[in-house]
C-alpha cells in the first residue's frame, strides 16, 4: 500500500485517481511515500526515506526546496499548463481593472447605499471614474509560457499589440502565438513600449525584483503594471514610489503585503490565479496521474529536478537517480551486467546536476543488484519495479 499525503486541500477528482486497492490518501500518513501541496511552504519540513515524490498541483515551486529533494532522491512535479486558462483569465480582468477603475467605483456606488437620490448621484458622480479602453494599446508580457501565451492571443483578440519577451520560449510555445505578437530578446523593449505590462515568470532568487526602480524609470509614464504570478518579482516599495510620483498610473498585483495594502492605484486580490473550480480539478488530476505514473512505472513526466523520462519494459524496470557525472552510466550497466543480466532497453536523461537511467532488466533482478548500484559513487537513488 503506498500512502499519499495531501499538505493542501486537493480537488477529490484527483485523489479519487488512486486506486483504493494500492493507495491510502490522508493528510496525516506516517512516512509518505508521495506528497500532494498546492501553497504549503516546505522549506523547513524533513522527509522520511520512503518519499519518492512530490506534486505541486499547480505551476510555482518556490514552497518546495526542489534542489535538496533532488538530492535526497525525491521527484518534484509540478502541473504546467492546468491553471492556465484560470491565470489567464484573471489577467484580462486585472486588464480592466487596471484600465476603468472599477473597483473605486463601486466601492463609491455601495457607499450610497441609504442615500437618498442615488441613481441620481450617480449619475452626477461617474466622471471622475473613467479610464481609458485597451483597444490599440501596447501590452507587454514578460513570460511567454502557458500562461503568457494564452494571455498574448487573447489580447489580441481583444485589439491591442502584443510584445512579449522569454529567453526560454520553448518552440511548442512559440507555434501557439498569434502571428501577430512581436517577440523581442531585449526585456528593455517591453519596458519602453508597453502602456500594460504583465509578468508571467518563476521565482527564484535570480528573477527576485525582476521589476524594480530601474526597470519603472525605463517605462512610458502612466504605465499600467499587472502581476499575478508572484510578488517577489516585483519590488513593491519603487512600485508605491512610482504610484506617488504619477510614473505608474495603476498596479493590480495577486500578492499582498503590507507595503501595497490599502495604497491608492493599486488594486490587491488574495493570489485568486488559479482560483477556479475548473483549475483545481485540472491540476489536481494532472498531479494524481504524474505521481502514479512515476509510483508504478518509474516515467517522470513535468518534474522541475529530474530530466523527463519514459519507458515501456517487458522485463524488469530499474530506476536510478544519479549525479550527472562521467562514467556513472557505464558503472551502472556494468553492475547490472557482472549479476549476469541483460539490459533489454535504456533510457538516460539528464538535467543540470541530475540524471535519471531507467533499464528495462531481462532475469531474476534480486536485492543484490540494486545494492551493487547503490554502492556506485554518486547514485542517490535506486528502484526496482518488477
Ligand atoms: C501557481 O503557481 O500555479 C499559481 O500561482 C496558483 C497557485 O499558487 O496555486
Amino acid at each position: 500500500m503506498y500512502n499519499i499525503q495531501t499538505l493542501n486541500k486537493i480537488s477529490a477528482i484527483g485523489t479519487d485517481i488512486f486506486d483504493k486497492s494500492k493507495y491510502a490518501v490522508s493528510d496525516s500518513p506516517e512516512n509518505p511515500d508521495a506528497i500532494m501541496v498546492r501553497s504549503a511552504k516546505m522549506h523547513d519540513m524533513q522527509f522520511g526515506e520512503n518519499l519518492l515524490a512530490i506534486a505541486r498541483a499547480g505551476a510555482g515551486v518556490n514552497n518546495i526546496p526542489v534542489e535538496r529533494c533532488a538530492e535526497e532522491g525525491i521527484c518534484v512535479f509540478n502541473t504546467p499548463g492546468a491553471n492556465s486558462n484560470a491565470v489567464k483569465e484573471l489577467a484580462i480582468c486585472a486588464l480592466l481593472l487596471a484600465s476603468r477603475k472599477i473597483t473605486e467605483a463601486a466601492a463609491w456606488a455601495a457607499s450610497l447605499k441609504g442615500t437618498p437620490d442615488a441613481p441620481k448621484t450617480v449619475e452626477g458622480g461617474k466622471s471622475k471614474f473613467a479610464g481609458p479602453e485597451i483597444l490599440g494599446k501596447t501590452l507587454g508580457i514578460i513570460g511567454l509560457g502557458a500562461i503568457g501565451g494564452k494571455i498574448a492571443n487573447t489580447a489580441v483578440a481583444l485589439g491591442m499589440n502584443v510584445i512579449g519577451y522569454d529567453p526560454y520560449l520553448s518552440v511548442n510555445a512559440a507555434v501557439q502565438l498569434d502571428s501577430s505578437v512581436k517577440v523581442v530578446t531585449d526585456i528593455n523593449d517591453i519596458y519602453k513600449n508597453s502602456d500594460y505590462i504583465t509578468i508571467h515568470m518563476p521565482y527564484t532568487p535570480q528573477t527576485k525584483n525582476t521589476i524594480d526602480a530601474e526597470q519603472i524609470a525605463m517605462m512610458k509614464d502612466g504605465v499600467r503594471l499587472i502581476n499575478l504570478a508572484r510578488g517577489e518579482l516585483i519590488n513593491s516599495e519603487a512600485v508605491v514610489k512610482a504610484i506617488a510620483d504619477g510614473k505608474v498610473a495603476k498596479y493590480v498585483t495577486d500578492f499582498a503585503d503590507d507595503v501595497v495594502l490599502g495604497v491608492e492605484n493599486i488594486i490587491v486580490l488574495p493570489h485568486l490565479g488559479a482560483s477556479t473550480p475548473e483549475s483545481e480539478d485540472n491540476c489536481a488530476v494532472m498531479a494524481a496521474n504524474e505521481l502514479i505514473d512515476y509510483i508504478e512505472n518509474g516515467n517522470i513526466r513535468n518534474s522541475v529536478n529530474l530530466p523527463n523520462a519514459s519507458m515501456n519494459a517487458t522485463g524488469t524496470k530499474v530506476c536510478v537517480i544519479h549525479k550527472n557525472v562521467p562514467s556513472l552510466i557505464s558503472a551502472i550497466t556494468k553492475a547490472v551486467g557482472d549479476e549476469g543480466l541483460n539490459i533489454e532497453n535504456m533510457v538516460n536523461a539528464s538535467k543540470k546536476d541530475f540524471a535519471y537511467t531507467m533499464m528495462d532488466v531481462i532475469g531474476d533482478v534480486t536485492d543484490a543488484v540494486a545494492n551493487d548500484i547503490k554502492a556506485i559513487d554518486g547514485i542517490i537513488r535506486v528502484r526496482v519495479i518488477k
